[in-house]
């Protein structure tokens, strides 16, 4: 018996991209490793070439059914996609997000607490490129002064990189739509578990997958999904540009989604107790969790998301040696880039080097935590050692 009814997030989660004729009697898609699909006739090849559809063979560079189904499950995690292309790293997503929207000549506006890999690519490619990127205070409610006429396109994130202030993306969408500008976010932290973006009013989401959906720690990834408006655009630029993830690679995306309800619930349940510990501790100055009153921009997280994942940052308090000296003293957390794993991680930041609009105080210490599936115990315990041994150093 079916019901009309809309399946919630986490049944989506399970079935999405899960077709019959892809899977055969078997629960996952295989593994279709192929460069060259063979044709019948050159009429078939033919025809392949006029119809240029997804979710046909053609050649490896479309996909085959492996990369197919992990773009389809993508794809109904956001209500409203048109579809959803993918890419071998979450910063290839963004590059390629952007220049399927941007020309020479245009302004791009961009939060001044986007992942800095991006600043990056606006300082350097775009600039190259003739676009002029200008940065925003993400916590700025004064937005008719963020636009000019030739404002293109803006970049989001919430929460931001690093600090963690959540901006308000329905309000800014909102003026953006007004002015005919194109909004992109990076929704990597929030997953559409958490914060679906299209039905926010975001034309363009970006995940880096290599996080929450892998979730294993093993494979780069990156997505991008869009509604009708920009979907013929984005596939030709990430066609044009030549980008493919392999079919090994998306099977173990695929694999990872399958668990991600589940072990979104856990971060944010294993995070927000470490959180709350954290804000405790006398020698902590504040903890940068969103969904904490202390957190800039907690009233809109707690007005838009449905959850909150397993990474966060809080200020030490001290000088700017003891970030290394804690991270160092701890055991079971890591240290490595990346996140979105089943493992903790820790590692000193440093938000004073990518921020140009709101300066972040050099002297104030910052760590982020990547809280992994791990007893929330034992890693309190494990920070709670680190702490005295800063202590005993000083
Ligand atoms: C918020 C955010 N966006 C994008 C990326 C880039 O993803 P990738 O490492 O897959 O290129 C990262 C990586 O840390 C990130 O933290």
């Amino acid at each position: 018996m079916s019901s009309k009814r809309p399946h919630k997030i986490a049944t989506r989660v399970v079935t999405g991209g899960r077709k019959k004729e892809h899977t055969g009697s078997v629960v996952n898609v295989p593994v279709w490793r192929a460069s060259t699909h063979l044709y019948e006739d050159v009429a078939s090849l033919e025809a392949g070439k006029k119809s240029n559809s997804d979710g046909r063979f053609f050649y490896g560079r479309r996909g085959s059914p492996t990369q197919w189904a992990l773009a389809d499950a993508l794809t109904a995690m956001e209500p409203g996609a048109a579809g959803t292309m993918l890419y071998p790293s979450g910063v290839a997503a963004i590059s390629c997000a952007l220049l399927s929207v941007l020309r020479p000549g245009d302004v791009l506006l961009m939060t001044d607490n986007v992942y800095d890999p991006s600043r990056s690519f606006a300082d350097g490619f775009l600039k190259r490129f003739g676009v002029e990127t200008r940065y925003f205070d993400p916590m700025t409610t004064d937005y008719s002064r963020l636009f000019c006429d030739k404002t293109r396109a803006i970049l989001l994130e919430a929460p931001g990189s690093l600090t963690f202030e959540v901006q308000d993306v329905s309000a800014i969408c909102a003026e953006a739509k007004k002015r005919g500008v194109v909004t992109l976010l990076d929704n990597t932290w929030a997953t559409p578990y958490f914060f679906t973006a299209l039905d926010k009013g975001v034309d363009i989401t970006i995940l880096a997958a290599t996080k929450y959906i892998v979730g294993h720690s093993d494979v780069m990834l990156g997505s991008v999904t869009t509604h009708e408006k920009y979907w013929t655009r984005l596939r030709q630029t990430t066609q044009q540009l030549g980008q493919v993830v392999s079919p090994d690679d998306a099977y173990l995306a695929a694999r990872g989604l399958r668990t991600l309800a589940v072990r979104m619930d856990a971060h944010e349940v294993s995070a927000l107790t470490i959180a709350k510990w954290l804000q405790t501790r006398p020698d902590v100055e504040v903890v940068l969790h969103p969904a904490l009153p202390e957190c800039p921009g907690h009233a809109i997280w707690a007005r838009d998301f449905t959850g909150s994942s397993g990474l966060f940052s809080f200020v030490l308090k001290g000088n700017k040696a003891k970030a290394a000296e804690f991270v160092d003293a701890l055991d079971l957390f890591g240290i490595g880039y990346s996140w979105g794993g089943f493992e903790s991680l820790a590692l000193p930041v440093h938000p004073e080097t990518c921020r140009s609009e709101v300066p972040w105080d050099i002297e104030r210490s910052v760590i982020r935590l990547q809280i992994g599936l791990e007893d929330p115990d034992d890693l309190i315990a494990d920070l709670d050692s680190a702490f005295r041994a800063i202590k005993a150093v000083d």
